[in-house]
């Protein structure tokens, strides 16, 4: 008799055991930090969940997303790069070479001009399949990610957790990769620490500063860089797309955001990028063309180039905006300001694996 309880005991103690085992979807919420910035609008469709949010991140560093199992979107977006890619231009599996260079994956919660450097993907979640299925990046179709994936228990269990309804297919994958860039936010650079008065800026960082949000003004003798029409706001960017002189017209080469609207007044239009952690990203701009920021500055400072849809803000600056190599060096101190390594280096943002 005395067994017997002990039996069942052990049976009662073991079914529990399986019962606490069976993975269940969970919802429980994600908390977003982003510092002192404002809170973001995300799509009430695809809250964020702790377990949504980790199954992006898994996806995020998931070499099954490529066809031939060798690259994850991390290899093109690694952390210590500002999730960015220093190559002037990424290689796909194939070994082929994009046009573009990439982009930094950090605080697209707030971006509300679309995605990639021609804004052609409206969404986040809408961005995040394209890089599986192009030819020149992972070159997967989404049928075989999805079968995949569905072979993986692992898989199985955290599309489990991150949904009510636990079936694996390419939307959901969508989703997840969705809510975790979302969380990744850079908001603790040695400028946010300045804002909130617990870091001091050095005497060039500050005059760098203050070019960066002047406007250049001859009349009256004020010298400005006039970065803040466009690189303005907690993330250093408007995010309008628009052209920053690089090209004249017969120079064109890459018509941006034209090719995706058609439209003559859009040629040569791209996506304004943040100046956050700016510092770990070279080389600059949609083609990767200047290596260093100091070339960049140059750009501004005296090659600005004429052209159709040249921005209205730089006419003013076409006749250059005469800054001494003392300025120069000033405006880049202060953008090594907005390097934060507390980002690129979060545990939150790493490989799960
Ligand atoms: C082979 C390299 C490569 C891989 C792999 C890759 N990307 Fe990219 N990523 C790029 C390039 C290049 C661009 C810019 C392309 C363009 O604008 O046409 C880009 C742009 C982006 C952007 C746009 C950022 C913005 O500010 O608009 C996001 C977001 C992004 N990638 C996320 C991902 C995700 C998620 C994955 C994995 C599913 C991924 N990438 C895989 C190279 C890559
Ligand atoms: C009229 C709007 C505008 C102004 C003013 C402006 N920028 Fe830009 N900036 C852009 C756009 C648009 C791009 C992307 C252009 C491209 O790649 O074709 C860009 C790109 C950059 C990049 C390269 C970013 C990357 O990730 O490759 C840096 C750095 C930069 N700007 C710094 C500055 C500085 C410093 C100033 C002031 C001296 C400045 N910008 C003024 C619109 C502007």
């Amino acid at each position: 008799m005395k067994n017997l309880t002990l039996l069942l005991l052990v049976l009662a103690f073991v079914s529990c055991k399986k019962d606490d085992d069976v993975v269940q979807y969970d919802p429980t919420p994600y908390t977003l930090e982003y510092g002192n910035f404002p809170a973001p609008k995300l799509p009430a469709d695809n809250p964020l969940t702790v377990a949504g949010v980790e199954l992006g991140r898994m996806l995020f560093y998931e070499q099954m997303l490529s066809k031939d199992g060798t690259q994850s979107c991390a290899t093109c977006h690694k952390a210590e790069d500002n999730f960015n890619d220093i190559r002037r231009f990424s290689i796909g599996v194939d070994g082929g070479e994009g046009r573009r260079n990439a982009m930094s994956v950090s605080n697209l919660a707030w971006h509300n001009t679309g995605f990639f450097w021609d804004g052609r993907a409206a969404t986040l979640r809408e961005q995040a399949l394209k890089p599986i299925q192009d030819p020149v990046e992972m070159n997967e179709t989404l049928v075989n990610v999805v079968t995949k994936l569905k072979s993986s228990k692992m898989y199985q269990d955290q599309f489990t957790k991150a949904f009510k309804d636990p079936e694996i297919n390419s939307d959901k994958v969508a989703l997840a990769l969705e809510q975790f860039m979302f969380t990744m936010v850079s908001h603790d650079s040695k400028y946010d620490k300045w804002l909130k008065g617990t870091a001091q800026l050095t005497d060039s960082e500050e005059r760098g500063r203050v070019l960066f949000f002047t406007e250049k003004d001859p009349f009256n003798n004020i010298k400005g860089a006039e970065c803040f029409h466009c690189h303005n706001g907690f993330d250093f960017s408007n995010h309008s797309i628009t052209n920053n002189g690089l090209d004249a017209d017969a120079d064109f080469k890459d018509l941006g955001r034209f090719e995706v609207t058609k439209n003559a007044s859009d040629k040569a239009k791209f996506k304004t990028p943040s100046l956050r952690n700016i510092e770990l990203t070279p080389p600059y701009m949609h083609d990767g063309r200047f290596v260093t920021l100091e070339e960049v500055i140059e750009h501004y400072n005296s090659e600005i180039k004429q052209s159709s849809t040249l921005d209205p803000l730089l006419y003013t600056i076409q006749a250059g905006l005469e800054l001494t190599p003392q300025d120069k060096a000033d405006l880049i101190a202060f953008l090594k300001t907005l390097t934060d390594q507390n980002f690129t280096t979060n545990p939150k943002f790493q490989t799960p694996f």
